[in-house]
């Protein structure tokens, strides 16, 4: 059967008090626009539209190149204006339409609604919910045959109808997309000036054809309108992702406090500590521990890496055995091999860290290239910046770099070589070599205690 998606995403979201689009505000990272999407994909539709209205630019430069296409809801007259709008883009077959506001919708929801919809041959099904704590959303009204009538929204139905009429409109339809002619009948409604989709019910319903509602859990179909709302629904997102990892042999020591976006993988036996928040696409190795306090995004770790304490990570690649942190930087591109170690307050930027090398303490390290075994000695910097360009550092295998070195690129110390504490390197260093950039020391015997003695004797005058 051909699937045709309409997505609406035009609406002001006047109670966000944002100048961003609503559908554009995120859940864990990723827009709600874009979770719906990613929900629907599974079902394999001929086409999603989206019909976008309120900063349309935006919503169209957010999704563009998603399999998407847009249509232009020039004035928004409303959920039955918005679907109207789209309407000459749609198949022939069903369409299933849907909120571009309620990111916690799944799959495996969509698609159980999808088969009775089918099943029961209906020309309309909506999918609805019961939760008697939440107010706003449309009521449907069933007759006393149980047979569904229509739809009212809350603040057009009466006090006794929200007594009985309990069970609420999720925004979310299957309809066979010849019988959206009916969108014609729809009539502009007197009190708030829209066309609301929900009024097809009624007359399809009155056409004497087959519509009925599904419930579903309530937590799939939350609508967010404002900020509370978001916050409420990316918390339900955050536990069921936490839930998923519980289950699949993750470690919590706090699972109130642990942010996991959804694109994230974590490997068995992986230990979190409170705080942590892993971003974007990060993927975490098996028998992994991540301190409290730490960010990842965008990286991924080898299996049994530790990140201590309070550690930033971002775009980097961190191979199997290494240890990171605590309070280290590593910028976009860095690239630490197996069993290395970066240590105590070091940033790295942009840089390669070679099998078992070492930056224990103190270090910038940028536009580097550093080998295996590599020691690189507390406070040693790289001068990568000569304010107009950067310029490489190349630090061969087995090199020791003694603490407090500046190293003034472009610079090469060779395979194996010294370079003596407190230099300041600006030539190549051959391999093997030891390189030594300071003046040296005199001890003048004596000096101080002669001092102390003229100190001594001022104050006894
Ligand atoms: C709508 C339903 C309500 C349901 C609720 C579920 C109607 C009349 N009401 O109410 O029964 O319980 O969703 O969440 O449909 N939009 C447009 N163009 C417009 C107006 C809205 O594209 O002109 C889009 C919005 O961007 C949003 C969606 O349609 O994504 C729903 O609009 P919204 O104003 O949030 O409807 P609700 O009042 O929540
Ligand atoms: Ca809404």
């Amino acid at each position: 059967m051909n699937l045709s998606i309409v997505i609406l995403a035009a609406g002001l979201g006047k109670r966000m008090k944002s100048d961003t689009p609503k559908v554009l505000h995120e859940a864990l990272g990723k827009s709600m626009l874009q979770h719906v999407i990613d929900a629907v994909k599974p079902l394999k539709p001929s086409k999603i539209v989206i019909v976008v209205g309120n900063g349309a630019d935006k919503v169209k430069q957010a999704t563009a190149g998603d399999g998407v296409s847009f249509v232009l809801q020039k004035e928004l007259l409303g959920t039955g204006d918005a679907v109207a709008a789209a309407k000459s883009e749609l198949s022939k077959g069903i369409t299933l339409i849907l909120n571009g506001d309620g990111p916690l919708i799944t799959t495996k929801t969509l698609k159980s609604f999808f088969t009775r919809h089918k099943r029961n041959k209906n020309t309309l099904s909506v999918l609805s919910f019961i939760d008697e704590s939440l107010s706003g959303y449309g009521r449907v009204f069933r007759d006393e045959k149980g047979g569904v009538v229509s739809i009212v929204e809350d603040k057009h139905a009466s006090e006794s109808e929200r007594r009985k009429f309990i069970e609420l409109n999720g925004g979310i339809y299957l309809i066979d997309t010849e019988a959206l002619s009916h969108l014609d009948g729809i009539k502009r409604n007197s009190s708030s000036g829209e066309y609301y989709l929900t009024d097809l019910v009624e007359l399809i319903a009155g056409d004497g054809k087959k519509v009925d509602a599904y419930n579903c859990p309530p937590e799939d179909i939350r609508g967010v309108n404002s900020r509370d709302d978001l916050y409420q629904v990316s918390d339900i997102l955050r536990k069921r992702i936490i839930s998923k990892w519980l289950d699949s042999g993750v470690t919590f020591i706090d699972p109130n406090t642990a942010v996991i976006h959804p694109s994230v993988r974590i490997g068995t036996d992986t230990i979190i500590y409170p705080n942590t928040y892993l971003e974007g696409s990060t993927s975490i190795g098996k028998n992994c521990v991540i301190y409290p306090g730490t960010r990842i995004n965008n990286s991924s770790l080898g299996d049994n890496v530790i990140v201590k304490d309070s550690t930033l990570i971002e775009e980097s690649k961190i191979a199997q055995g290494a240890t990171i942190g605590p309070f280290a930087h590593l910028r976009p591109l860095s690239n630490i091999g197996r069993n290395a170690k970066v240590g105590n307050f070091v940033e790295i930027k942009k840089s390669t860290l070679g099998e078992g090398a070492k930056a224990s303490h103190l270090s910038y390290l940028g536009d580097a290239k550093i080998g295996s075994n590599v020691n690189i000695g507390a406070g040693t910097i790289t001068c990568n910046y000569d304010g107009k360009n950067k310029f490489i550092t190349e630090i061969e295998s087995g090199v020791f770099i003694g603490s407090d070195s500046q190293l003034v690129a472009p610079v090469r110390i060779g395979k194996g070589a010294y370079v003596g504490a407190g230099s300041t390197i600006t030539k190549n260093v051959p391999s093997d070599a030891l390189a030594i950039s300071r003046t040296r020391q005199d001890n003048l015997e004596g000096w101080a205690k002669k001092k102390r003695k003229i100190v001594k004797n001022k104050k006894g005058k």
